[in-house]
């Protein structure tokens, strides 16, 4: 993170949209200004995709409309989240710079019309997306109502990777400073195999087309390199920020949600100055809600622990998924109060007025179609009602848990890879898995990212870390040596940082501090399903392992595996255990397992709750909040008391939290 100490952007809780006026005439502004008031509005992020609109033609600008709204948002006490552009070049950018626009892995160009059409290797690009960067800040950087920056917007969305001329060369530099000299580059890649031995850089291509399976040291190589490019696109647009305005804070929007994952934000944490996240629910998902509180914790991970900003989430339907279900009665208060309870200290909307043109009319807003008249806007103005009654729990953070759960973009991308033992080990199932019964559990979890300090934890989960940081074996060993619990999943630490399996048995990383070793991969078919001594039941995976120097817990008792181990541990002097788990467990099974762990660490929930309660505890050196969200239909004792911040009234413990209902105590 970087070391910025600045203010907060606004007074309380950060509330608003982003805002694009442009779409509207200005007689439509009046009102939308006096709705923000009505609404409690106090953040709008401006100009994310108004390029087009600040300057029509290169060099000729058009100001007035943007001074025009930032006075009235001004007047009436709305900070401005200011964006650059770059998100949405310019037509005549495009028509003059046709190479900047990126090209797919086939060599299909994309042609202009859309958004955020440009490879970001351009030369071209990055000219002029700090140009502009320059130009916004020189101008508006001092004008009272602009708070913080921010750079473009959900870098790598669509452009993530581009397989152009410019791309291949910016790659080969990239390679060069990776690889003391080609045959290194042989080596890591494994070129030895189907001869594809390279004897200068200048015959390497980004991974375009193949007949067949690619070779994945370049597939991965193009991964870090990409993302090292985004990174370097949002330093360089930072970097001209600060020097104009170095008052005002910087931040970019992550997309820590779903299965997103073009850039390492891990690498982008040290260029912002606020982490801030954008999180869209996938409608059809009855857990939802569980997939919501992983991003979350995943982005408070990134920040370090500190107060972050959910940039953008939606009053109620998307336009991009299949159905596009709209959300239930206090589905929207539910959603945003758990970013709150996780960490957010602002709730922001894609957008404030819902558009009546364009590719995403269909797009719910904080003001629809339907106007003010509408239980959309009511629920609008009652979250930002209750956010009001919130304001003290501004800056406060959710206390560091004793259980951490790793995950890395590196391991994500290399598990991606093509022709693996089984389509089925998908990234992030097991950590969501562990995440999702840890909730159901009530205990609090810090999901890191896998390179951070593990000082302090007591429980350290290392779900299908595919490949593992060549330090992380040493940092769990002293886990483990201090009496602290590890739980590594199969499919953990198989190979080298250039996917190369780490020979003698796998996990090659973990062997010693697991005491197992596994002589074979042994994956079910599909649906399959097998039955452990304990009780409990796998799918997905199993494994010939021999226990070396682990107690076995479990064995399988039918399956590919039958009489191996599937559950072992090695126990430390000190009570501290390194446990293995080579299946995919069941949900009731990991329940299970999980209550092992924690009850061998003594790790217990942050209020005992029932299922289905979400408790989540914020505090500071003023005091503490307990977040209580019922995702249930029925009403639900919470065994806290205090003043309850949402109905402004006393609860005392054993008092229910209403069905699909949430309370947020300000605990006595
Ligand atoms: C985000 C994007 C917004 C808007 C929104 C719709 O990914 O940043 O501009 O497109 O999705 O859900």
């Amino acid at each position: 993170m970087s070391r910025w100490t600045g203010r907060w952007p606004t007074d309380g809780i950060a509330f608003g949209a982003d805002y694009n006026p442009e779409q509207w005439p200005r007689e439509v502004w009046a009102e939308d200004v006096s709705l923000m008031q009505e609404a409690g509005v106090n953040l709008v992020s401006l100009g994310i995709f108004s390029w087009g609109q600040l300057e029509p033609e290169e060099g000729r600008f058009e100001f007035d409309w943007l001074d025009e709204i930032l006075d009235l948002l001004h007047g009436a006490g709305i900070g401005v989240d200011l964006a650059t552009p770059s998100a949405a070049p310019p037509v005549w950018l495009h028509l003059q710079h046709p190479e900047m626009l990126p090209v797919d892995a086939d060599g299909l160009r994309f042609t202009h019309g859309s958004r955020e059409s440009w490879c970001v290797s351009s030369p071209v690009i990055r000219h002029h997306a700090t140009r502009i960067a320059r130009v916004l800040a020189e101008r508006y950087g001092h004008h009272p109502a602009v708070k913080m920056w921010h750079v473009s917007n959900e870098l790598a969305c669509h452009n993530g990777r581009c397989y152009c001329d410019v791309s291949a060369a910016a790659f080969r530099d990239w390679l060069g400073k990776q690889y003391a000299d080609v045959d290194a580059l042989n080596l890591a890649w494994g070129t030895a195999f189907w001869g594809q031995r390279y004897t200068s850089f200048e015959q390497i291509l980004p991974p375009r087309r193949t007949t067949t399976i690619p070779n994945p040291g370049q597939r991965l190589d193009f991964e870090r390199f990409s993302s090292d490019a985004f990174v370097a696109h949002l330093e360089a647009e930072a970097a001209v920020l600060r020097e104009v305005t170095p008052h005002l804070p910087v931040t970019t929007n992550y997309m820590v949600m779903g299965d997103f994952h073009q850039i390492d934000y891990q690498a982008t944490t040290p260029l912002v100055d606020i982490v801030s996240n954008d999180h869209y629910l996938w409608a059809e998902n009855p857990r939802g809600w569980a997939e919501l509180a992983f991003s979350a914790d995943r982005v408070r991970g990134l920040s370090g622990g500190r107060p972050w900003l959910l940039m953008e989430h939606s009053t109620s339907a998307v336009n991009w998924q299949p159905r596009n279900l709209a959300k239930e009665p206090g589905q929207m208060l539910r959603n945003s109060l758990q970013h709150v309870a996780r960490g957010s200290d602002g709730v922001l909307f894609f957008q404030w007025r819902q558009s009546r043109a364009g590719a995403e009319k269909y797009h719910s807003g904080m003001v629809p179609h339907a106007g003010r008249d509408s239980d959309v806007f009511r629920s609008v103005t009652e979250l930002g009602a209750v956010l009001g009654r919130l304001a003290e729990v501004r800056g406060s953070v959710v206390p560091r848990s004793r259980v951490a759960l790793l995950w890395d973009t590196a391991a994500w991308w290399a598990s991606d890879l093509e022709a693996h033992p089984s389509v089925d080990v998908q990234y992030l199932d097991v950590a969501r898995d562990l995440h999702g019964a840890l909730l159901d559990a009530g205990v609090a979890v810090d999901v890191l990212p896998a390179s951070a300090a593990l000082d302090g934890y007591d429980v350290v989960l290392v779900p299908t870390l595919y490949l593992a940081p060549s330090d992380l074996s040493d940092r769990l060993s002293g886990v483990v040596s201090r009496g602290g619990q590890v739980l590594v999943t199969y499919f953990s630490g198989i190979v080298d940082q250039a996917d190369r399996v780490i020979l003698g048995g796998y996990p090659g990383a973990f062997r010693d501090l697991l005491g197992v070793r596994v002589e074979e991969f042994a994956p079910l078919p599909a649906d399959g399903v097998v039955s452990l001594s304990d009780g409990s039941v796998g799918t997905v995976w199993s494994e010939r392992l021999v226990a070396t120097g682990a107690e076995v817990l479990a064995t399988f008792a039918d399956g590919p595996s039958a009489g191996r181990p599937g559950l072992t541990r090695r126990s430390v002097e000190g009570g501290g255990g390194a446990w293995y788990l080579s299946t995919r467990l069941d949900g009731p099974s990991v329940a299970a397992l999980l209550d092992r762990v924690l009850s061998d660490a003594g790790v217990e929930p942050v209020v005992p709750s029932p299922g289905g309660l979400e408790v989540v505890r914020r505090s500071s050196d003023t005091g503490s909040w307990l977040f209580a969200i019922n995702h249930t239909g029925t009403d639900l004792p919470l065994r806290a008391s205090g003043t309850d911040l949402v109905r402004g009234a006393s609860h005392s413990s054993g008092d229910r939290v209403p069905a699909r209902g949430v309370v947020v105590l300000r605990e006595d």
